[in-house]
């Protein structure tokens, strides 16, 4: 996690970094920084406020300068207070900015310490920012192109996950980046080259991208970028032109990101499957169709959310694919010993496509022999959809808040069709089947309209959520996994501790828990599970517990002591999981309201998770 912006610049940079750090804030907001090269000297700002403070606190500090690096942090080594904060300087000559963790760093420290660096920091970034240092001073130090080369010499020393970028006292005219695990563009302009974690920083300033690759360093001057591997040999990189508009990630009449993304789910659902008209293969790629036929089970891994997307999918996959599906949090398939089929499709699916531990375990699946992956993701231009075999956008737009919504509704959309495509190319989606469901996913934005008009019901029993500690979230069978987003939802941006449990499973210790004090939301649809819930319902109320039920309009349950009712569109059949989340986001989203908790940047939390 953590962002970063370089920039060299015929202009100050420092407006093009505060409003790249804004947009990066996303990746982590434990402190932020900027450092500038004024008159021969680093010159930096550090805060542990939030990036809309930062830039008031440049212009007070009267930091300008035409290079300069920026760094918004999610902590991994030292405590957020502004001595861990990024820019990190050595000997008053080198300032960098880091993104990732560096494994070897104990070690490092210590030979640093031998060689005399002092530590001002708990950072593993420190010992870069002295190893570049040290690198160097040995070579010479003054020579505009030792800098890279000192950069390359003190990156062969590293074991982990980087992205950083550095410059120099000595060097006017220079800023280098270099990336291993984490994401580095380079943006090239009229005006200057510039760094950035992703696109998005630098949207409005350039349009044209080069995407580093693993091991590669950049040397970014006025006249130009240079890029080198990580041997230091010269390596041509393709120019991307990219544009994207900053509209998609202002927040308009909203208070919070959170709020705007899950009321664009209908138009982000109906843009997605706009073009889809016929159930096919080539939804996920050239040559899909071919590959898909040999496929004889899926393994779909993923993080958070994304992985709860996946547990949905499961039940489409066996019950309308017949295809076996297993689901896999990708921390835990990375390391473990597994059996490979070379008929598998492996799935990888995520909203950034940067996690690191996704990422990794796509690596891990291809090394293990598995021949076929597809990755389902909402960043045209990730690592992640570069190194799968074949790719489908969700097309979700940017999505900010970190609690992810939209992203979570356009996913199950991707895997709804990826189940239907299986089932089609396997001869059991008939065509008036194959029809049917089409029209019932275009005609899926207008139910999430109704079910959003809900939104007044809901926030009334959020009032009830903000004086509770604690929350249990039921489901059955497809609705288990949306229990357990819902979960999810309410205790990262409410903090109130919530668990989901598949609602059979109650009886075997949650039961326990019940009392006249716990809320228990029930997510109902009249499927063929309802009568099984109903009795799990009751077992609720035999104990006093507080049922918040959201139920199909034809789910017949009815309010009464200890029963409370919120009542949905009537049933929407296999899609029904996608209509069900909002009301749990919604949920959400106004208890963490009530308890004026930051709903868009949860505390500890961050956006894009790239590192392990
Ligand atoms: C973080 C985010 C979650 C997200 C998860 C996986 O934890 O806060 O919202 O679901 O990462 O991210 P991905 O980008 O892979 O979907």
């Amino acid at each position: 996690m953590c962002g970063i912006v370089g920039a060299v610049d015929r202009r100050d940079v420092t407006s093009t970094l505060t409003e790249g750090l804004r947009r990066l804030e996303y990746r982590g907001y434990d402190s932020c920084g900027i450092a500038v090269l004024q008159q021969g000297a680093l010159r930096r700002v550090r805060s542990v406020a939030r990036v809309a403070s930062l830039a008031a606190e440049v212009a007070e500090a009267n930091l300008s300068g035409m290079i300069g690096i920026a760094h918004t942090r999610w902590a991994t080594h030292g405590a957020p207070v502004t001595r861990n904060a990024h820019p990190i300087f050595s000997s008053g000559e080198i300032a960098i900015v880091h993104n990732g963790i560096i494994e070897n760093h104990e070690a490092l420290r210590e030979e640093l310490g031998v060689l005399g660096y002092v530590f001002e920091s708990d950072t593993d970034t420190e010992v870069v920012a002295h190893l570049i240092h040290h690198a160097w001073k040995k070579q010479g130090g003054e020579h505009e192109s030792d800098l890279l080369s000192a950069v390359r010499h003190a990156l062969e020393r590293l074991h982990g996950a980087y992205a950083i970028a550095v410059f120099a006292s000595s060097d006017p005219g220079r800023v280098i980046g270099a990336r291993a695990g984490s994401p580095l563009v380079v943006g090239l302009g009229e005006q200057g080259n510039y760094l950035a974690s992703d696109v998005m920083a630098l949207a409005g300033t350039v349009e044209n991208f080069i995407y580093l690759e693993e091991g590669d360093i950049a040397e970014l001057t006025l006249d130009g970028v240079r890029v080198v591997d990580r041997a230091g040999h010269a390596v041509q990189r393709e120019i991307k032109l990219q544009r994207s508009s900053t509209s998609a990630v202002e927040l308009g009449p909203y208070r919070h990101y959170m709020h705007k993304e899950i009321f664009e789910q209908p138009s982000v659902i109906a843009d997605a499957i706009e073009n889809v008209h016929t159930i096919t293969a080539d939804l996920f790629g050239a040559g899909a169709r071919h590959a898909f036929r040999e496929i004889d089970s899926l393994l779909i891994v993923a993080c958070g959310t994304s992985y709860y997307a996946g547990m949905t999918a499961k039940y489409w996959f066996e019950s309308l694919a017949k295809v076996p599906a297993q689901v896999e949090v990708a921390s835990e398939y990375r390391y473990r010993s597994s059996v490979a089929s070379p008929n598998t499709l492996v799935v990888v699916v995520s909203q950034s496509g940067e996690t690191a531990d996704t990422l990794a375990a796509l690596k891990h699946a291809q090394s293990q022999g598995h021949r076929h992956t597809l990755a389902i993701c909402n960043v045209a231009s990730s690592t992640m959809m570069r190194q799968a075999q074949f790719q489908h956008l969700t097309s979700a737009g940017p999505e900010i808040g970190v609690a992810s919504t939209k992203a979570f509704t356009t996913q199950l959309v991707a895997l709804f069709l990826l189940a239907l495509t299986l089932s089609k190319q396997r001869g059991r989606l008939p065509a008036a089947q194959e029809a049917a469901f089409l029209d019932q996913l275009h005609r899926l934005p207008a139910k999430l309209n109704s079910v959003l008009a809900l939104e007044t019901q809901i926030v009334a029993w959020a009032e009830a959520f903000a004086r509770t500690e604690h929350a249990l979230f039921l489901g059955r069978g497809l609705h288990y996994p949306i229990a357990l987003e819902g979960a999810l939802k309410l205790k990262e941006i409410s903090y109130v501790h919530a668990e989901a449990y598949p609602a059979g499973e109650l009886k075997h210790g949650p039961l326990a828990l019940v009392t006249s004090q716990m809320p228990v939301v029930t997510v109902a649809p009249n499927d063929a599970l309802l009568d099984k819930l109903k009795s799990n319902m009751q077992e609720v109320r035999a104990r006093s517990g507080q049922l918040y039920v959201f139920a199909d309009a034809d789910s017949r349950i009815a309010s009464g002591d200890g029963l409370r009712v919120i009542r949905m569109p009537e049933h929407y059949g296999s899609l029904s999981p996608i209509l069900h989340v909002v009301p749990l986001q919604l949920l959400a989203y106004h208890t963490a309201c009530a308890r004026g908790t930051d709903v868009d940047k949860p505390r500890n939390l961050a956006k894009s998770v790239t590192v392990e």
